[in-house]
């Protein structure tokens, strides 16, 4: 079993570091996580539903297991508790010459602490991994009402998003 985070700290980068409040540690998400708030961090964004420790864990192998595809990354507060997470998906084409695109997914920052630039962290961090292993374009979905945090964190309105639920 992986214990120590999906990525390396060779891939968070150092500018989103020393901007995050005093005590802040910007990391990969860990095995352990279950323990630290991770889903309870989810919750803001949607249902997460009654996971146990054993699946949190199986879901977390397996995406260990899956090189460089998976890069779920949290913020924790000076207590150690998971205050903000996101997620990079690396996903591989034959189009674009073999190209690389980064699926920007499940941002979330704790209720009580929104407002205080963690969700732009939370996106520069991604944004460094997505350039580093060489993805071409990061693309996301989100809701009208955070249309606007996107474009403050630099993207801008590209296509329709279209679903088949199952
Ligand atoms: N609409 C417009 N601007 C916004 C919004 C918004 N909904 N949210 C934040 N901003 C602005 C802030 O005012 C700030 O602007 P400034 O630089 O002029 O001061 C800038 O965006 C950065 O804001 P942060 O402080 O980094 O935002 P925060 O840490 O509160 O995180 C987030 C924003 C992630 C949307 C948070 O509110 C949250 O977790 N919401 C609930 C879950 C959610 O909706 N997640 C996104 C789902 S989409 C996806 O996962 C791909």
């Amino acid at each position: 079993m992986v214990t120590d985070g999906l990525f390396g700290d060779d891939l968070v980068s150092q500018e989103v570091v020393a901007q995050l409040p005093e005590g802040y540690r910007v990391r990969s998400l860990r095995s352990t996580d279950f323990a630290t708030g991770f889903l309870d961090c989810l919750r803001v964004l949607t249902t997460v539903g009654d996971i146990t420790e054993a699946a949190f864990i199986e879901r977390y192998n397996f995406f260990a297991k899956q090189s460089g595809t998976y890069f779920v990354l949290v913020i924790e507060d000076a207590a150690g508790k998971v205050v903000g997470t996101g997620a990079l998906v690396v996903e591989r084409k034959f189009i674009h010459n073999l190209g690389i695109v980064g699926h920007i997914e499940d941002i979330a920052v704790a209720k009580d602490q929104q407002g205080k630039k963690l969700g732009l962290r939370i996106i520069q961090a991604l944004d460094f991994i997505a350039e580093r292993v060489g993805c071409y374009k990061t693309i996301l979905d989100c809701s009208e009402a955070n249309e606007g945090f996107y474009v403050k964190c630099g993207f801008r309105r590209a296509g329709l998003e279209m679903a088949h639920y199952y």
